[in-house]
Parts: structure tokens; C-alpha cells; sequence
């Protein structure tokens, strides 16, 4: 379908992965293109195949590695050399880097994983943001992970670029709120692209898992955001629930439930298991608790008692995620017991 005939879309990182499905979405949709990886020739096969297929009429491949300080730069002068009007700017280009900090990963990887990751995308934002400004109007697709919220063990530096992204995108978005220029970033789990063997965390459980998430349906659900304009978006259901018990559970607790996923698939222990029962049964006695919250406000007495029941139910599933947590492992229980007070006392003062 072509709704967007005339505008364009600079892609970093189209050659692959999640890009290349953006850069579809976008092709489809009648945008124009600009593609930036260092993977010319894959650029190129690209360009070829939405000509034929979409019929997209102007296609500007741009072949630079953003590890290079300058590419921003240079990425820019060509796209406005060319009196190209940046429309959309998706900074999707990035990679990772397994290992432990201190003793395994490697220190120019890293630097740059950060150049790439951040340096990059926050130049590129830089110079077309303030174009976008200018003309009031614009949309930036950023590409951030759950990540962005939860510390990466194993893959630290990575982990914290996107916690930047998600940060800078969050205060980015203020400062442009009174403009028709909008910031979404998208927020991934693992999915099924190279990511994982580039960053060299093959049969790992997150890259077992990574199997489940397909980078086409992570692009739309990113590319459905950032046409509504939202602020962020979660991909993937499950990641949806780990966000939000990544907000009240102990920041301890979430980061070992990281570590566990990025485990030699056959050597998680029982950590894994419990931060993942952490994780789901403080996400659902929440949700459990806002849902009753909600519409018990407004209820009969008929309805108030079937939400008390339905309270007394989300209660009990909640009680048996919490007593099989206990049982994998005694140290964090104490903790998380805790967290289940406070969130059970928050419902029930809502709820008085
Ligand atoms: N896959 C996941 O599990 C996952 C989860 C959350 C977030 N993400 C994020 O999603 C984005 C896309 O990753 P992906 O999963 O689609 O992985 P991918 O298939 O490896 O794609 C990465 C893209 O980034 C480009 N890139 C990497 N280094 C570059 C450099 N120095 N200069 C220019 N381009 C470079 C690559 O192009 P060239 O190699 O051709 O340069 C490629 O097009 C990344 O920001 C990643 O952090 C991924």
C-alpha cells in the first residue's frame, strides 16, 4: 500500500536483522530510502529487490562503517548534498559484545560497541533532529532493547548503551514535545537475527530463546509505533510482562535473572528459574492488582463480588508462583517476599 509516496527514510544498519525488515515496512509503505551499513553489496540487493518489487523510486545506498567518527558527518553531507529530505530516521545500526568486563571481552570491541550504539546514533540525531525541528516535523525510530531497563551481565557495555538510548530518546521527546517531531524507541527481546553470533554469545539461553521472536514481527510493532507517534514499545508479550516487574522488583533481582538468560544454554542453574517465577509472579499480582483496582471503582455490589473473587484468584496463582521461587533459591526470597508486601498493601489501599 502507498501512503507515503514522496517522503524518505534513513535506515542505519538495513543490510540485516531487524533493519532490513524496517526497510521493507518502508518500502512498502511508498517511502523513499536511504540505507547506511557497511555491507554495500547487501545494500545494494536490497535496492534492487524494492524496485521490483514495490517500485520505490529513489533509493540512496550508503556504504560506512559508524564506528568511524566521521560517518555521521559524512552520511549527512551526502543525504543533503543531495537535497534529500530526511523524513523518518531510524538509528537502528548496532552490535554487542559477550563476555565477562573485566577479564574476557575485549576493550576496542567495546569502545566500539559504545561509538556505534551511541556516539553514532546520537550524532546522526543531532544533525537531522535539528532539520526536523526546523521544518516541525519528523519522526525517530530508536532502537533500544529491554536492555534498556534491565542490566545486561555478559554483555555490560552493550547493556548500558541501551540504557542511554532509552534515557536520552525520554528527554529528547520533552524537549520536542511542542513540535511535530516525535521519538519512539523500540524495545526488543532476543530475537532471531546474527546479533547474537556477532557479539559471540551463540548457545547461550537468550540466543535458544532468541529463536521464538521473529525480526519481522519485532520491525512492525516498531514501525506501528513509531506511525502513532508513541513514546516506546515493547515487542513480544513476554518481554512486556518482564518490563513491567523490572519497575518494582529489586534492581539485584532483575539483573540475575539477566545473568541466568546469558548462560551457556544447559548450565543455568536454579537462579534462572527463579527470576523468571520472580519475575512473572510479581508482574502478575500487579497486573492482577490494577485490573481489580480499576474496576472494582465503579462496580455494583453483584460485581464487587466477583472481583473480590477474582482478587482471591489472581492472589492464590501469585502464591504459587512466589512459593516456587522460594524453593529454587533461598537468598533472594527475603527480598522478594518483600517487594510482595509492599505491592499487596499498595492493592489493598487502593482497593479500601
Ligand atoms: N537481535 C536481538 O536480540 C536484539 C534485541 C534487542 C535489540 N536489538 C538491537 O537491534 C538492532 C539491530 O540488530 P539486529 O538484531 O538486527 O542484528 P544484526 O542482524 O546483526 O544487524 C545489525 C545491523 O547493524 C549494522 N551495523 C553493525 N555495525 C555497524 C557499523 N560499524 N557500521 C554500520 N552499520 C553497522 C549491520 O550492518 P553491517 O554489518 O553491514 O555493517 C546490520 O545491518 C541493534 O541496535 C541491536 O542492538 C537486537
Amino acid at each position: 500500500m502507498k501512503t507515503e509516496a514522496g517522503k524518505t527514510a534513513l535506515i542505519t544498519g538495513a543490510s540485516s536483522g531487524i533493519g532490513r525488515e524496517l526497510a521493507t515496512l518502508f518500502a512498502k509503505d511508498g517511502y523513499n530510502l536511504v540505507l547506511v551499513a557497511r555491507s554495500g553489496e547487501r545494500l545494494n540487493d536490497l535496492a534492487d529487490k524494492f524496485k521490483q518489487q514495490f517500485g520505490t523510486s529513489e533509493i540512496t545506498v550508503i556504504e560506512k562503517d559508524l564506528s568511524d567518527p566521521d560517518a555521521p558527518r559524512q552520511v549527512y553531507n551526502e543525504v543533503t548534498g543531495k537535497n534529500i529530505t530526511v523524513n523518518v530516521l531510524v538509528n537502528n545500526a548496532g552490535f554487542g559484545e559477550y563476555g565477562k568486563f573485566a577479564t574476557e571481552t575485549d576493550l576496542q570491541k567495546e569502545l566500539n560497541v559504545i561509538q556505534v550504539n551511541l556516539t553514532a546514533l546520537v550524532y546522526l540525531t543531532k544533525l537531522f533532529s535539528k532539520d526536523m525541528v526546523a521544518r516541525n516535523e519528523g519522526k525517530i525510530l530508536m532502537l533500544g532493547s529491554i536492555a534498556s531497563i534491565m542490566p545486561n551481565p555478559m554483555m555490560a557495555v552493550y547493556g548500558a548503551t541501551k540504557a542511554f538510548i532509552y534515557s536520552f530518546s525520554e528527554a529528547l521527546r520533552n524537549e520536542v514535545k511542542d513540535t511535530d517531531v516525535t521519538v519512539t524507541v523500540l524495545m526488543p527481546p532476543a530475537t532471531d537475527t546474527d546479533f547474537f553470533n556477532k557479539a559471540g554469545a551463540m548457545n547461550t539461553v537468550a540466543q535458544q530463546e532468541a529463536h521464538k521472536t521473529d525480526p519481522a514481527d519485532v520491525a512492525k510493532a516498531g514501525y506501528d509505533a513509531l506511525m502513532k507517534g508513541k513514546d516506546k514499545v515493547v515487542a513480544g508479550f513476554q518481554t512486556k510482562i518482564q518490563a513491567v516487574a523490572s519497575r518494582v522488583l529489586p534492581d539485584s533481582v532483575v539483573t540475575s535473572n539477566v545473568r541466568a538468560q546469558m548462560k551457556p544454554q544447559g548450565q543455568a542453574d536454579e537462579d534462572s528459574n527463579t527470576g523468571l517465577w520472580l519475575t512473572i509472579g510479581a508482574a502478575a499480582f500487579i497486573a492482577a492488582g490494577l485490573v481489580i483496582a480499576l474496576t472494582h471503582k465503579n462496580a455494583g455490589p453483584l460485581d464487587k463480588a466477583r472481583y473480590a473473587y477474582k482478587k482471591g484468584k489472581a492472589k492464590y496463582k501469585v502464591g504459587k508462583a512466589k512459593r516456587k521461587a522460594e524453593r529454587a533459591i533461598d537468598t533472594v526470597t527475603d527480598e522478594i517476599a518483600s517487594v510482595y508486601h509492599d505491592v499487596e498493601a499498595k492493592a489493598e489501599e487502593v482497593l479500601a
